[in-house]
């Protein structure tokens, strides 16, 4: 079947950044997303959690098309794709999707060769033809924004790993993207310079930027986040406003990550939740920490039944 040509989305959709329907992924034989859902509105920021090869990255990827999604439909910014197919028209609509989104990885990715104010023009003027001194100008302002006026032209050798993620933001947003993806942004940082990178991510969030961010710092997403999503073995579990996924879990796989998994593998980041010991329960009350922007409460799951207590408490 052929991919209809890419389509504007309704007016009354127009700020439906995102909408991911029935996507699916195999590697192989692999089924790694089982048919996930997804709406993002503008402005909205997504932190999406979950096990080990529970299918997060995957899910970005596929998102921007780093990946071949197997079937489904993506729509970004009113551009529309079926998954699948591989035609004309869907190559145009991934060209035009790619366009719309700046991914940001764990491992930085920059040009070794090239400064940053070089590893921020790259792209602008080879994807998009911005004049050379119209891209410079605008890469030192994006890299003042992120804090790095006085590194615009040092290479990734000599900054830090925390520089070099700030580095790799910029040059995201040098393609004015609509939308933002972070993969695990700060996991291979060392925790005095997770902080700076949360910071400019924070900045981003509040001046409006949609993104989906893959993290576990759930300090960030509980200020942060519009909504965090559960994944779990290529579903999304369940998903709402940070404290109602955090502290009142309906799902018996969220509680058993943010209650055994989680405190187990990852200590720091549970402590951030109040949760120290793999056996302690979440806190029954949830610290009087405010929440950012537009919660949207308690969403449609997309995953599997569980045990019937779940069903009787999912709203
Ligand atoms: N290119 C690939 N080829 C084959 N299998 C892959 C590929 N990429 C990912 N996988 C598999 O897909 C599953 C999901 O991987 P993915 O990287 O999306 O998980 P994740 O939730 O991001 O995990 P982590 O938290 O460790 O980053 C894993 O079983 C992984 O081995
Ligand atoms: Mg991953």
């Amino acid at each position: 079947m052929a991919t209809p040509a890419p389509t504007s989305v309704p007016a009354d959709d127009r700020d439906v950044v995102v909408k991911v329907e029935g996507l699916q992924k195999y590697f192989g034989k692999l089924h790694v997303l089982k048919g996930v859902d997804l709406e993002v509105r503008k402005g909205e920021v997504i932190v999406l959690i979950g096990p080990s090869g529970s299918g997060k990255s995957t899910f970005l990827r596929c998102l921007n098309f780093l990946e071949d999604p197997t079937t489904g439909d993506i729509t970004i910014g009113g551009v529309h794709v079926m998954c699948g197919d591989h035609g004309k028209a869907f190559k145009q609509g991934v060209h035009e999707i790619r366009m719309k989104c700046g991914m940001v990885f764990q491992e930085f990715n920059l040009f070794p060769h090239k400064d940053a104010t070089e590893n921020v023009i790259e792209a602008p003027i080879l994807v998009k033809g911005e004049k050379k001194d119209e891209a410079v100008k605008k890469a030192h302002e994006l890299l003042t924004k992120v804090g790095l006026a006085d590194r615009v032209d040092y290479f990734p050798s000599q900054l830090s790993g925390g520089q070099k993620q700030r580095v790799a933001i910029a040059r995201a947003l040098a393609m004015d993207p609509l939308l933002m993806l972070f993969d695990e942004p700060t996991s291979a940082l060392d925790p005095e310079l997770i902080g700076e990178v949360l910071k400019v991510m924070k900045e981003l969030a509040d001046g409006g930027m949609t993104m989906i961010v893959v993290s576990h710092e759930m300090g960030f997403a509980r200020d942060v986040a519009s909504r965090v999503v559960y994944m779990d073995e290529g579903y999304f579990i369940e998903q709402g406003p940070p404290d109602e996924v955090f502290f009142n879990p309906k799902d018996s796989r969220t509680r058993q990550f943010l209650r055994h998994i989680l405190p187990e593998q990852d200590p720091r980041h549970a402590a951030e939740l109040g949760i120290t010991e793999a056996e302690g329960a979440a806190p029954a009350v949830a610290p009087d920490v405010p929440t950012a922007g537009g919660a949207t409460g308690v969403q449609p799951l997309s995953g599997p039944p569980d045990d019937p207590n779940d069903l009787a408490s999912r709203q």
